[in-house]
Formats: C-alpha cells, structure tokens, sequence
C-alpha cells in the first residue's frame, strides 16, 4: 500500500539548518531558524521555567491522564494572560481548551470552524507563516488570501485589507497574527487593528486571531492589545495560543485554544465541541509543558521572573533591530529604518530566491528562499559582515 505514495520535497527552512551546518566556514551565520537566540547562539531555557520544573517533578505523584481539554487551571492562568485581568469583559463566554502548541490550537480552531459550517472560507494574511494554509487548509476549509505586505515598499497594504475585508460575505473566517507577524515583522497599529474589527463586526467575519510571541514585540500587554480589542468588539472569535518561544519550550508542546461565544450557553455548547473534537486528533494534550506554565504563572516569584527574563529578550531583539538598520542604511545609502521599526523575531528581505542563493554562496548567510531572516540570528559580532553580506545579495 505504502508504495503509492510519493516523495515529499524537502521542507525549506529544515534545508537550510542543514546546508549551515554542512558550512565550514568560522563566517557562516544562521538566520533561517525560528527559534529565539541568546547572546551566545543558544536558546535558552527561562530560569523560572527551570525551577518551575524541579518543582513540578518533585510534586508530581502521578502521570494518569489530563482530559481532552487540559489542565484547567492552566487553561485560566493563560486566558487571564492573553485577555488580561478583567479579560476582556468576556469572563463567562470562554471555551478553552489545552493543545500540543499553537499549531494544536490552530488545527482545533479549523476542526471546530469547519464543524461549524463545512467548507466555509478562511482567509490568510499574503505573506504568512508556512505552516498556515497545511494547518487550516487539510481540514475541508477552503483557504484563500487577503492582501496584507508590500514587499517593495515595506508596509501593510492596509487599504486594500481593508477593501478586501469589507467585501466579504458574513461567516468568513479571517486569519489575523496579533503581534509579530511571521514572516514580515510588519505589524498593525493599533489605529489601523480599531479598523479592523470595526470591518469585521459590521461584515460579520469570524477573526481567527494567532498569538504565538505574546512578550516578544513589546510587552506582555501591548502584544495582547489587538486580540482584548477585538475581543470588545465581535460575538465570536478564537484565538490559537502559544507558549513555545515565550516559555522557551517549544518542545514540550504547548498551547490553548480560547474561544469566545455570543453568551455563556453557547461556550459551555463549543467546549464540549473541542473536548470532542481533541478526543479524534490527540485525545489528551502532552501535560508537561503546560503544568510548567501553570506553576510559573501561578507562582508570583517564577511569573515575576519569567517576566524580566522575557523582556529582556524582547529588548535584545529590539536593539539588534536597530542595529541592523543602522548598518544596512550606512552600507547601502538607503534607509532600512523599517527593520528597526517592525516587531518580533522575523523581517523578509526583498531578496528574490537567486539572491538568498548569492548570500549563502558568497557571504555564508543562511535563510529561506523568501529571504526571512531571524533578527536573534544578528549579534554586534557579526551585524557588520551580515549587512555587508545582505546589501551585496540585494545588489546582485
Ligand atoms: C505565526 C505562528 N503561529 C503559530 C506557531 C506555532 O507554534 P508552536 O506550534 O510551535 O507552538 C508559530 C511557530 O513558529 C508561528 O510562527
């Protein structure tokens, strides 16, 4: 049976860590990976999370199952996160559910979406992260496209979002990156998300909002502000949530799934969808993670940590940032201020794949076909061969 199917081809950014790898030379710099990077190259482990481990081994009297929807005390802390204390008004609308990352929430959100009305549209941001339209696109949903960057001129195509948006019938589901878009670092102001979900409650568009660097762009709260917004503003919304690059436990697997319904009756109706629906994908999420969240959440010590921790990455990312633009903009004459003013880990280069080939070629600096480069890959050691290196590509 096995041998009807065919060759699957190489995942392009899993290509790149190789051809690194494969580099010998002491210049090679990776910038296609999309994880977090320290000071010296590593991705750290927050000091909370550590101790928030000893502690929860040394608690942990049994490994008998969570349920489909997780630990709820978990579940609480990160919705209290995500929507703030008072969240968002909308205490007693939330259905949440536990997931094994936001890729888990994402592909519950599409599960219990296309539950809802089979076949319905979900629109993505154009450009958006790889994994999106595999995610949301194998569950019957039909995936399509909003405008949304303009490589040329780095900035959002925000009129025709807009326009886009506004010509959509009710019922459309529409894909929005809360903070730090991946791939372009390119986000919304905040004028521009009140915009927004002014668009989507007049339509009737269901937002699917993806929060997966909450802390990493500015603040824990400022980075949240566009989901409480729209939380304020429509019936209906779901947002995919991801512990990976905040906690730095991208490995263990841990994300929610929050969803708001139009009144406490309906939640309690959509949980016990999602309790459901996880019982076909995963039956219970993988536990360790998010009861290390649970502890350093819960604990005002670890939690108070894991925040100076967490905005000193932010900060770091910021500053290389900066860096970076400077010395693009003195090596080339033009100004590359809007690296230093978009946010999160990710900018895209307006490099055609020919030229991120004459960049690892000739400069030993690595990234993906679509020239995504990850800033935390930048150091003050390396920034000046790595602008040298980029404005060399963008010219040849
Ligand atoms: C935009 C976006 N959404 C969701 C995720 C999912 O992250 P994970 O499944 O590792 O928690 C990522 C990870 O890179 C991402 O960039």
């Amino acid at each position: 049976m096995l041998e009807t199917l065919t060759r699957v081809p190489p995942d392009p950014i899993l290509g790149v860590s190789a051809a690194f790898q494969a580099d010998p030379s002491p210049d090679k710099v990776d910038l296609g990976v999309g994880v977090y990077k320290d000071e010296q190259g590593k991705t750290p482990v927050p000091r909370a999370v550590r101790t928030a481990e000893q502690e929860v081994h040394a608690a942990q009297t049994t490994k008998t199952y969570v349920s489909p929807t997780g630990l709820p005390s978990y579940n609480a802390l990160v919705a209290e996160l995500v929507l703030g204390s008072d969240h968002a008004g909308r205490r007693t609308d939330l259905s949440l559910a536990q997931t094994p990352g936001g890729s888990g929430a994402l592909r519950l959100g599409a599960e219990l979406l296309n539950a809802a009305r089979p076949g319905a549209t979900i629109l993505v941001s154009d450009p958006t992260w790889a994994n999106h339209i595999p995610l949301l696109g194998t569950v019957g949903l039909k995936v399509d496209r909003y405008p949304y960057y303009d490589a040329q001129n780095p900035s959002v195509l925000f009129d025709r979002m807009i326009g886009h948006l506004d010509a959509q019938p009710a019922g459309t589901i529409v894909v929005l990156h809360a903070c730090c878009h991946n791939p372009t670092g390119q986000d919304l102001t905040p004028a521009q998300w009140s915009e927004v979900a002014a668009v989507v409650a007049r339509r009737g568009l269901m937002p699917f909002m993806d929060l997966a660097y909450q802390g990493l762009g500015e603040d824990l709260d400022r980075d949240a502000a566009s989901v409480r917004l729209m939380a304020r503003a429509v019936p209906e919304m779901l947002v995919a949530v991801s512990c990976s690059k905040n906690f730095g436990i991208y490995r263990e697997r841990t994300g929610l799934l929050l969803g708001l319904s139009s009144d406490g009756e309906r939640a309690g109706i959509t949980t016990g969808h999602l309790g459901r629906l996880a019982r076909t994908l995963w039956s219970m999420p993988p536990d360790h993670g998010a009861a290390l969240v649970e502890r350093v959440l819960s604990q005002p010590a670890l939690r108070q940590d894991w925040m100076t921790e967490l905005s000193h990455m932010a900060n770091r990312i910021n500053s290389l940032r900066g860096l970076l633009a400077e010395r693009l903009s003195a090596v080339s004459g033009v100004d590359y201020g809007w690296v230093a003013a978009q946010r999160g880990m990710f900018s895209r280069l307006p490099l055609s794949s020919g030229q991120v080939a004459f960049a690892r070629d000739h400069h030993h600096l690595y990234m993906p076909p679509d020239g995504r480069i990850n800033i935390a890959g930048v150091s003050p050691a390396n920034v000046d061969r790595v602008a040298a290196g980029l404005i060399a590509a963008v010219r040849s």
